[in-house]
């Protein structure tokens, strides 16, 4: 930035993508290949989140990764050789859209989580790479469509306050135990103080049903409130739990995101969100349409 440069540095200008995981619930399609690369339609579900935090302006993506994740790499990666070949095929199309996976003003950064020590430990290696600013933490697994996008909505809401802020949505009390379960007092608006959290309560236990969806902006003092948490749920070392340290300290926002959220870590949630994703293509939509009503026809 030169002197005379006066735009404005976006505050959150880094996003965390844990992609550590072993991907069990979808074997054996995870066998020897990372979950986060299984396509929604025609788009791996990592794309999804990085364009994600793109649209949000985030520039610097860092991926903490793990044994078996290079298709990962390579996607974010300059194909040399297929560019070359869509090229000589005059295929511009193709062409853009591969070149288009990773814009010049986008900067990938992978760091490996050497053991699966749960969600707060995959964010605690980004540490050195953030440093001292807020960041994004993006759960791939979480697949979220809305008109705004949903982290662009959230970066937008941490300019009003300035603090952490974590995406949450009403979910069924049966369902509590999925998720990590935010404490608000009373009636709740879009922009609402947090005053506890805790990580798959059970239905009976949880302080209420309002669920921590993947997407969450943090201060980075919560790398020094994750360091000093026990192991938590699961025998992990739980974000969660951090973020609820986190609260002694400082004010935690929950944000009622505007859009909708599929849960691409189960199968009915990769399937339902591959069946509105692929009715909103206009070169598809016809074709598989006919095919949905022959298949309630039946
Ligand atoms: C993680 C978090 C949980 C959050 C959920 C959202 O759980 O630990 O708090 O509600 O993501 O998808 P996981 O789905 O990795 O078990």
């Amino acid at each position: 930035m030169t002197s005379t440069d006066h735009t404005p540095r976006p505050t959150v200008r880094k996003a965390v993508f844990p992609v550590g995981g072993m991907g069990t619930r979808f074997l054996p399609a995870t066998k020897a290949i990372p979950k986060e690369m299984l396509p929604i339609v025609d788009k791996p579900l990592i794309q999804y989140a990085v364009e994600e935090a793109y649209a949000a302006g985030i520039r610097e993506m860092i991926f903490v990764t793990g044994r078996h994740k290079r298709a990962i790499e390579d996607h974010f990666d300059t194909a040399f050789e297929l560019e070359h070949a869509l090229e000589l095929a005059q295929k511009e199309d193709l062409l853009s859209l591969v070149q288009a996976i990773k814009p010049d003003d986008m900067q990938c950064v992978y760091i490996r989580q050497s053991r699966p020590l749960g969600l707060g430990h995959a964010v605690l290696c980004a540490e050195p790479l953030i440093g001292q600013e807020p960041f994004a933490v993006v759960l791939a697994d979480d697949l979220m469509v809305g008109s705004t996008p949903i982290l662009a909505q959230m970066v937008e809401a941490y300019e009003q306050v300035k603090a952490s802020i974590l995406a949450v949505q009403d979910v069924p009390r049966e369902h509590t135990k999925r998720y990590g379960i935010v404490d608000v007092a009373g009636k709740t608006n879009q922009l609402t103080e947090i005053l506890a959290m805790v990580e798959k309560p059970m239905p009976a236990l949880a302080p209420s049903t309002l669920a921590v969806a993947g997407r969450y902006i943090l201060d980075s003092a919560v790398f020094d409130a994750i360091r000093n948490q026990p192991v938590g749920a699961g025998g992990e070392l739980q974000l969660t739990d951090g973020i609820a340290a986190l609260m002694a300290t400082q004010r935690v926002y929950a944000y009622r995101y505007e859009g909708q959220r599929y849960d691409c870590g189960q199968q009915a949630g990769f399937l339902a969100a591959t069946v509105d994703l692929a009715l909103q293509r206009a070169d598809i939509a016809p074709d598989f349409m006919a095919h949905l009503r022959a298949v309630l026809a039946r």
